[in-house]
């Protein structure tokens, strides 16, 4: 049976003070979840590789009172990481949520997979897979430290839909999916849990070619709420899955996508 502090925390779950590292939050839906997380009391790491935006998000953060750390990371690089993991550990001692979402997404061309060249095919594959694969061994031994741990992966209600024009991100992400199940079997017994969020198409400040007006419209015209999705429709779904309240939820694939795909 679960006694009542437990049971305070399930029903008003808080994140004041939890250290939560989100990679790839200098801009779009990662830095939205950055200013999310901050302002329910997180302590934001914004491992980011583009150190510009990375401190303009900090920035922004800290004027708003909230607590944030902007380290320049390459998820694709193991040393980079490690010395991510180690600078958030020496300035805050534990890491509570590790948030996946950097990606090569935005910048990517549409076309069909046969003309994709090998180069990007295996950055896409090394960011979006690796990078994904290494963060998530890099804060192990902390939460593993803390009995404590909370792993998202941020996947794509792309993979759904098949979506054709870029098949090096639908393999990435496919990937994703399939290593939240597996992680998540690995690491129950740490009380750790994994699970992937599934965006639709999401719009952010971000001008992209993978979408075109015309896509767009079909796009909302497939879901069940008619209207574009934004990054904060995201938001309430991380924190979820980052909380006490999602303590048995684990190797599960959330779709936040206006009910635009069921799998
Ligand atoms: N926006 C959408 O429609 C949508 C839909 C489904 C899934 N997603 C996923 O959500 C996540 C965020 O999407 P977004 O629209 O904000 O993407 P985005 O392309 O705007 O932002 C990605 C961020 O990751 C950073 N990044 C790229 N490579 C990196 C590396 N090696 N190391 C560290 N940082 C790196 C970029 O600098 C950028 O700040 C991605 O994983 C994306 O695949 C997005």
């Amino acid at each position: 049976m679960t006694d009542n502090s437990n049971l305070q925390n399930i029903v008003f779950p808080s994140l004041k003070d939890r250290v939560i590292i989100i990679t790839g939050a200098g801009q779009g839906i990662g830095r939205v979840f950055a200013k999310s997380f901050a302002m329910a009391g997180a302590r934001v790491v914004i491992a980011e590789r583009n150190e510009k935006t990375a401190a303009a998000v900090a920035t922004e953060i800290m004027k708003a009172d909230g607590q944030a750390l902007a380290i320049t990371t390459d998820i694709a690089d193991p040393a980079s990481i490690d010395e991510m993991i180690k600078l958030v550990e020496d300035e805050y001692g534990h890491i509570d949520v590790l948030i996946n979402n950097a990606a090569i997404f935005s910048t990517l061309q549409m076309r069909p997979f046969e003309q994709i060249p090998l180069e990007e095919w295996e950055q896409v594959l090394r960011v979006n897979i690796t990078g994904t694969f290494l963060c998530a061994c890099a804060v192990l031994p902390a939460m593993r430290r803390a009995k404590w741990g909370r792993i998202i992966n941020m996947a794509s209600g792309a993979v759904s839909l098949g979506r054709p024009g870029y098949l090096h991100y639908i393999a990435s992400k496919s990937a994703l999916i399939g290593m939240s199940r597996s992680m998540a079997r690995e690491l129950g017994p740490d009380n750790i849990t994994v699970n992937a969020i599934l965006p639709g198409a999401t719009f952010t400040e971000i001008e992209r070619k993978t979408v075109t007006p015309q896509q767009k419209e079909r796009i909302i015209a497939m879901q069940c709420i008619p209207r574009a999705e934004t990054p904060e429709d995201l938001v309430g779904t991380a924190m979820f899955l980052a909380s006490e309240s999602s303590a048995f939820v684990t190797g599960q694939i959330i779709n936040a996508d206006g009910g635009a795909t069921h799998p």
